[in-house]
């Protein structure tokens, strides 16, 4: 072939790459309200600065006549390019090529650039929309996604990984998403491992694609996606958010903004944001948006476990984790789901050296049978173990109860955190004021002609005398007992303290993380 038909012969591939599954589908996949694999990069990286990799692949299958039916690229688009000048590697999946199901030679495209991303220490982004593996390949399917997955485990804490799930993400197609630090839902989009036909004929359930695996079922239920949004568009702009509070792999420290906001500024505010009675719930995000740079907060897990906030925010310009009780919500007590969704963002944070505040106000840990029988000492224990391991900057803030174990697991002083402050509404005690007198006093109670005034007397002496946060001040266990509007001050003077920390835990194969 001449140069010249060479430089033809190029053209027409690139044409028939771009095309995909064809026009039709292309016509199909808008009409679905999606938008294309390539259409998607677009919007998601810095304008002209995507460049393909493995544009001519072909899969190499021979079965079903699946041999006339090769399309240049074979259904995922991969290549790297810029997200506010930073480097990222991307790949998009092409439901327009059947139906967006991985084969050998798909997987293959995706192993290449999960390798490159690890070598750059760059983040890699998962546009996610596919029916699974491709079944026209049987076992070489399997194999792909496996490769596929043990990249993901080897790039697990080495480089950020984000998962956006624009369409169906079936079968085989999830657990590499599930394996990535974030999960993004966009409306519409669906997760399942088995179809709601093979559910029917397993169990008898009668449920729609959207009841068992639709976006707000993950985001609300089982806790798999941490992000919900309604648009495409949206999505891309939440993906380029999460990313500027987040360095480029393990190695690096994420980026200092410039800072709007006065590191001084102290909220007045806040030194009646505590309710005078201690069963009166107050808004936690109230406290964390009076706090940190301009009142700005990414929320992430938004919709699950609401009884526990976890999200990034920015203080004097540093990126910061952000863990707190939400009183607001069943009490702010621990309980299996928000200790696992707690654990999670605590274990992000330190392998990509995010300082972590945590904000507490925890009666204890949810009692009952649902809790015990479903596991709440092994999950929150995943909790505890993620503060004890941590080596990132860590300061904590008790507002107002951290009771029994929850006070042990909440980054208290004990778990290493650097520095630990409270306010003078603390309550810091081995239980609540109301079941320690029943338990001490239980004799004395029964035995009372006015049991109910006894009561409230020893309740209001044991809460004098313990459940505050001067006693734990006395023996050290906190640093400093805080005025309430200073704690912007107070923070950031102790994370500009503490970021040159150095710690680091023995050395061993790893730790065996209760899961
Ligand atoms: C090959 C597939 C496919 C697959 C879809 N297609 N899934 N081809 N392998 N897994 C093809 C369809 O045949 C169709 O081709 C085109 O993609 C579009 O699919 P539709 O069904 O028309 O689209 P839609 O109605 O939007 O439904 C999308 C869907 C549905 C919900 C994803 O296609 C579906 O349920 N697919 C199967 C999902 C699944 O059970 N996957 C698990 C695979 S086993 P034509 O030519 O007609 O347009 C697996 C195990 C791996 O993944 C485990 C590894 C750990």
């Amino acid at each position: 072939m001449k140069i010249k038909d060479r430089l033809k012969h190029l053209e027409e591939l690139e044409k028939q790459a771009e095309l995909g599954g064809g026009e039709e589908k292309i016509k199909a996949q808008h009409e679905k309200g999606k938008l294309t694999a390539r259409e998607r990069i677009d919007l998601l990286l810095d304008s002209g600065t995507f460049r393909e990799t493995d544009k001519f692949v072909t899969h190499r299958c021979t079965d079903f006549g699946m041999d006339k039916k090769k399309i240049p690229g074979d259904g995922v688009v991969t290549g790297y390019g810029r997200i506010s000048g930073r480097p990222v590697c991307v790949f998009s999946e092409d439901f327009t090529v059947f139906g967006g199901s991985l084969s050998l030679a798909y997987a293959e495209k995706i192993c290449k650039l999960q390798d490159l991303a690890l070598k750059m220490g760059c983040p890699i982004i998962g546009l996610k929309d596919s029916g699974g593996a491709r079944i026209q390949e049987g076992v070489d399917s399997l194999a792909g996604y496996t490769d596929v997955f043990l990249r993901n485990v080897l790039s697990s804490g080495v480089v950020p990984q984000i998962s956006a799930i624009m369409g169906p993400c079936a079968g085989g197609a999830v657990y590499s998403p599930a394996m990535t630090d974030f999960v993004i839902m966009v409306h519409g989009s669906l997760m399942f491992l088995t179809g709601p036909d093979v559910v029917k004929a397993a169990t008898h359930e009668d449920v729609t694609f959207e009841e068992l695996g639709g976006f707000m079922v993950h985001n609300e239920k089982s806790g798999v996606a941490h992000f919900a949004v309604e648009t495409e568009p949206e999505c891309f702009d939440l993906i380029k958010k999460l990313l500027s509070y987040i360095p480029q792999n393990n190695l690096e420290e994420p980026a200092i903004t410039d800072c709007s906001d006065d590191p001084n500024r102290c909220d007045r505010e806040l030194d009646t944001i505590i309710p005078d009675s201690p069963i009166k719930p107050y808004d936690m995000f109230e406290v964390i948006k009076r706090v940190v740079d301009n009142g700005e907060f990414l929320e992430v897990h938004k919709y699950f476990a609401t009884n526990l906030i976890v999200g990034f925010a920015r203080l004097n310009g540093r990126s910061v984790g952000i863990v707190a009780n939400q009183p607001g919500v069943l009490a702010g007590v621990l309980d299996i789901n928000s200790s696992q969704k707690g654990a999670r963002f605590v274990r992000f944070c330190d392998c990509f050296n995010i300082p972590i505040i945590t904000f507490v106000d925890v009666p204890g840990f949810l009692p009952g049978t649902k809790q015990e029988w479903g596991g709440v000492i092994k999950n929150g224990a995943k909790l505890l173990y993620a503060y004890c391991e941590s080596t990132v900057p860590r300061v904590t803030v008790i507002t107002r109860k951290a009771y029994g174990g929850a006070y042990c697991v909440m980054s208290s002083k004990h778990t290493r955190a650097d520095i630990n402050f409270a306010w003078p509404s603390a309550e810091i005690a081995v239980m609540g004021p109301d079941g320690a007198v029943k338990i001490l006093y239980r004799k004395k109670l029964k035995e009372a002609k006015d049991p109910k005034a006894l009561e409230k007397t020893l309740v209001d002496e044991y809460t004098d005398k313990f459940a505050n946060p001067f006693i734990t001040a006395s023996k050290g266990y906190v640093d400093a007992v805080i005025r309430p509007s200073e704690t912007r001050p107070r923070i950031i003077e102790a994370l500009e303290f503490i970021e040159n920390k150095r710690d680091s835990n023995p050395p061993r194969k790893h730790g065996n993380i209760p899961l």
